[in-house]
C-alpha cells in the first residue's frame, strides 16, 4: 500500500516505520511537514523517500493551509495517511475528506490526557500507568476511534523526560504494527468503531 506521512519534527516514529516498511507492506511515497527544519525530513531523504514543507504561517487560515496539504497529497494518491508527531489541528473539511485513512499516534492511554503536554499531565495526575495511542482521526482533536494501546509503569523517580523517553519506545512498535494490520486489510473504519477482522476493537 502506499502512505503518505506527516511531520513536524524529530521523525522518530517516522524512522521506525521507514526501518520496517518492506515488513509491513507500505511503500512511503512522501513525508510532508508544516515545519522545514524538522529533523524528520532528513531521515526520509536518507531514505530516498522525497519530501515537502509547507509552513502554515504562510497562509492566511486553517482552511486554506489544509486545502493545499490536501492537494499535496492527492498528488500521491495514497490508501494511508500517517500523521507521525504532526503538531496541527486539522480542519473537519480535511478530516472528512480522508475518513478511514487517516491514523495518528497519541503519547497518552486516551481518552486520557488529549491535547498536549501529556507526560507531565500524567506525572501530575499521580497515574500509576501512561502510554500511547494510536486511533483514526476525525474532525475531534485525539478523539476519534481508538486503535490500539501501549502502557508503561510510571516510577516514582520519573521525568517527564524519562517518561517520555519510555513511551516512545512503546510507540515505535506500535504504530508500525497497526500499520500493518491496515496494509493487510484487517483494519477497518465501521462507523464510529475501529474493526480488526470484522470485530470492533
Ligand atoms: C510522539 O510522542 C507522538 O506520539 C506525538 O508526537 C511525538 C512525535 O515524536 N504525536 P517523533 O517526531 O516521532 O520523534
Amino acid at each position: 500500500m502506499k502512505g503518505v506521512v506527516l511531520i513536524s519534527g524529530s521523525g522518530s516514529n517516522l524512522q521506525s516505520i521507514i526501518d520496517n516498511a518492506s515488513i509491513i507492506d507500505l511503500k512511503i511515497e512522501a513525508v510532508i511537514s508544516n515545519n522545514k527544519d524538522a529533523f524528520g525530513l532528513q531521515r526520509a531523504q536518507k531514505s530516498n523517500t522525497p519530501t515537502h514543507s509547507i509552513d502554515h504561517k504562510s497562509f492566511s487560515s486553517r482552511e486554506k493551509f489544509d486545502q493545499r496539504l490536501s492537494q499535496l497529497i492527492d498528488q500521491y494518491n495514497p490508501d494511508i495517511i500517517i500523521l507521525a508527531g504532526f503538531m496541527r489541528i486539522l480542519t473537519a473539511e480535511f478530516t472528512q475528506k480522508y475518513t478511514g485513512k487517516i491514523i495518528n499516534i497519541h503519547p497518552s492511554l486516551l481518552p486520557k490526557f488529549q491535547g498536549l503536554n501529556t507526560h507531565q499531565r500524567a506525572l501530575d495526575a499521580g497515574e500509576k500507568e501512561h502510554g500511547a495511542s494510536v486511533h483514526f482521526v476525525t474532525s475531534e482533536l485525539d478523539g476519534g476511534p481508538i486503535i490500539a494501546q501501549s502502557s508503561v509503569e510510571v516510577l516514582i523517580e520519573d521525568t517527564v523526560e524519562s517518561l517520555a523517553k519510555r513511551v516512545l519506545i512503546e510507540e515505535h512498535k506500535l504504530f508500525p504494527k497497526v500499520i500493518h494490520w491496515y496494509t493487510q486489510g484487517r483494519l477497518k473504519l465501521s462507523g464510529s468503531n475501529a474493526t480488526l477482522d470484522g470485530k470492533i476493537l
